[in-house]
């Protein structure tokens, strides 16, 4: 969340992982959801893997929208940064 290292950090923006040419730039150093050093989790390379998969087949075979007039959500601190209960549709392609 370090503007610093990402620009507006509060946006909603995928295409921050894209370089100039469309890209997917693989590890950026300010970026450590699997931790580094001595520490780093073990199971990335599967959870990449199955992540891959869940959402991929999820963006396949459903269109997600939020609900008429529903209000945007916002994010909540935890154990890691989620967000509060909300409603989406899911809406088969
Ligand atoms: C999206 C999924 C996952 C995320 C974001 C994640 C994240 C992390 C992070 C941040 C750490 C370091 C914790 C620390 O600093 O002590 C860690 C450690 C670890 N993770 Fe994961 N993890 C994921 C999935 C998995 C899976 C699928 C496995 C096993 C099949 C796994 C096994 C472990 C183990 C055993 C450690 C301890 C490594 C050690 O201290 O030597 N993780 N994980």
């Amino acid at each position: 969340m370090d503007p610093a290292y990402w620009p507006d950090p509060d946006r909603f923006d995928p295409e921050r992982f894209l370089d100039a040419e469309g890209n997917v730039i693989d590890k950026p150093e300010s970026f450590l959801p699997f931790s580094g050093g001595r520490r780093v989790c073990i199971g990335e390379k599967l959870a990449r893997m199955e992540l891959f998969l869940f959402f991929s087949t999820l963006l396949q075979s459903f269109t997600f929208k939020a609900p008429e007039g529903a209000p945007p959500t916002d994010g909540v601190v935890g154990i890691t940064w989620g967000p509060h209960p909300f409603k989406l549709c899911a809406i088969r392609r």
